[in-house]
């Protein structure tokens, strides 16, 4: 087993990247975080960040001229600190083509619906929205589309009568939390 530096990109609360680092205290993950990049400001997950002492690369997007500009500096910081995967985790933003290349087929998602169903913004709104009666999660390498690429692992659940938007949130977490993990390790001994 080969141990792997990964970055792990977040936006917001940050449930997933607590769920890599007790994985990887736990020994079931054999990986180091050795960068959080984030892209927004005074988000819970960059204080999850420091009480782990994971180092942080968190940018403002406006203030770069382009898209192109701000993801060669993260590619660059990612390259200083030795990283060999990218793992989204609730970055709300499309991976472009300056990251696509530098990490190709090193970049993996979460998401909390059966791709390809529910695609984008609020699955777990949208599938309550249809009626159906299972959603789940899936982890897929990432593309320049929006949640399209090849699909790596699922989980599913089924939709109680009656559930609300909490409880089926909180059911879809405690799957993410250790199922990306787990297809996290999977990635890194295949490699
Ligand atoms: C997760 O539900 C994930 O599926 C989606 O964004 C959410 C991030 O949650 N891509 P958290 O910030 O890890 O708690």
């Amino acid at each position: 087993m080969t141990h792997s530096n990964i970055a792990v990109f977040a936006s917001g609360t940050g449930s997933n990247f607590v769920a890599i680092m007790e994985a990887i205290e736990l020994g079931k993950l054999d990986a180091t975080v050795s960068l959080l990049v984030c892209d927004k400001p005074e988000v819970k997950v960059l204080e999850k960040a420091e009480r782990y002492g994971v180092p942080v690369f968190a940018f403002q997007p406006k203030s770069y001229p382009s898209k192109q500009a701000f993801e060669q500096e993260i590619v660059a910081q990612l390259t200083e600190a030795n990283v060999a995967w990218i793992v989204l985790a609730g970055y709300m933003r499309l991976i472009g083509q300056t990251l696509l290349d530098a990490y190709p087929s090193k970049i993996v998602n979460i998401h909390p619906s059966l791709l390809p169903a529910f695609p984008g913004l609020d699955a777990i709104g949208q599938a309550l929205q249809a009626g159906v009666q299972v959603t789940g999660v899936t982890i897929h390498y990432v593309d320049a589309g929006m949640d399209t690429g090849k699909i790596i692992a699922q989980q599913a659940l089924s939709i109680e009568p009656e559930e609300d938007r909490t409880s089926l949130q909180q059911r879809i977490q405690t799957i993410e939390h250790y199922l990306y993990p787990q297809t996290i390790q999977h990635l890194l001994n295949d490699k």
